[in-house]
């Protein structure tokens, strides 16, 4: 019955709530095929290939104070930093010298770094990389923001919404933070032509297994061309400090649901998945991810960019990161590649 639903999946790339629900709920039941499934739609789609994102961490300054975050405003045990725009233009120069093709500029919602500074980042970016992507994920902004940080050049746009329960965000969010405007956010980056990335945790304090269906819905609405999703980690100076954290294995579960709803979709593994388990972004790979995204922030930023406890890589260089993650994910039979990586329709 579970094969069935996941071969309905991959030929019609839907599911209804309670479908999705019963895959999820029975999970330990049909993780295997739907594993396999998922890998071999990747792979049928990306060939072997991974693509690399070079994250730079540009800023912990935030004004908001979400309440699973290591960086939120009221963690006073933060040591804040900005990097100018000359360390992000080392960041990225050291980043192409070791085969990125796109860098991410993410970042705390931090009022330095205003249009102007940042659109003359990016054309400087665009400049000496014509050949290069540039995501920006700097939290909500204006249209006017927008609008003016795309026609700078910017590419992408990541936004993760959190959860597509705007009841579960008012509980995981301060009362002045608005899932709704968040939406606007996701919609007015859509409309101005911006790749869009969006994206929610997994485990995070108060969900359930059907807010986890209805991510699968929201999903399919919104049509991102990215998806970011990651364990939930708890970390120690926020006001979740003591909910578990979520499991690589239900997050793996949820990448390959990912995969076959959104066969072309963008989709990493990411960091936190290979925090919460040591070869997670190996794993992630196997079950459907094709992105992964090494830091290239400077030293100092790395350690102090803490959106949750025991990060990874916090103290390696890019080119030992690289290095490390192309023997990772050589075991899983992929490979990484030096390309753009844009989104294609298919
Ligand atoms: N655990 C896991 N992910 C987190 N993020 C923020 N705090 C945590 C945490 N404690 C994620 C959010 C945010 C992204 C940059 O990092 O989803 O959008
Ligand atoms: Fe950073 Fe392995 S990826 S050390």
């Amino acid at each position: 019955m579970y094969k069935q639903l996941i071969d309905k999946l991959e030929r019609e790339r839907t599911l209804s709530r309670n479908e999705y629900l019963t895959l999820i709920k029975n999970r330990d039941k049909c993780r295997d095929y739907l594993t396999a499934r998922a890998f071999a739609v990747r792979n049928k789609v990306f060939g072997n290939t991974v693509y690399i994102r070079g994250l730079i961490e540009i800023s912990n300054f935030c004004k908001n104070d979400c309440f699973y975050c290591g960086i939120r405003r009221s963690n006073k045990n933060v040591k804040r930093y900005r990097l100018t725009p000359d360390e992000i233009l080392s960041c990225a120069d050291e980043g192409y010298k070791l085969g990125f093709r796109t860098f991410v500029l993410q970042g705390g919602e931090d009022a330095y770094y205003t249009d102007e500074v940042l659109c003359s980042l990016i054309r400087e970016i665009k400049e000496r990389y014509p050949d290069c992507a540039v995501t920006l994920s700097l939290g909500e902004r204006s249209y006017k923001s927008y609008k003016a940080l795309k026609e700078a050049g910017a590419d992408r746009y990541l936004l993760r919404h959190e959860t597509a329960n705007f009841e579960h965000y008012a509980r995981l969010h301060p009362k002045e933070m608005d899932f709704f405007r968040r939406l606007g956010c996701i919609n007015d980056l859509k409309a101005l032509g911006y790749q869009v990335g969006v994206g929610f945790m997994v485990g995070s304090p108060y969900q359930t297994l059907e807010d986890l269906a209805d991510e699968m819905l929201f999903l399919m609405q919104i049509k991102p061309q990215m998806v970011g999703i990651g364990p939930f980690i708890s970390q120690k100076d926020t006001p979740f400090k003591d909910f578990e954290s979520g499991s690589a294995e239900l997050t793996t579960f949820m990448l390959s649901l990912i995969r076959l709803t959104l066969p072309n979709v963008l989709l990493p593994a990411t960091t936190a998945l290979g925090t919460i388990e040591l070869d997670g972004r190996e794993k992630g790979i196997l079950a459907g991810a094709n992105v992964l995204m090494p830091n290239l922030s400077p030293s100092f930023a790395k350690k102090n960019y803490n959106l949750y406890d025991n990060k990874i890589c916090t103290g390696d260089e890019a080119a030992k990161c690289i290095e490390c993650l192309k023997q990772r994910i050589k075991k899983t039979g992929c490979e990484i590649t030096v390309a753009r990586g844009d989104y294609n329709e298919i």
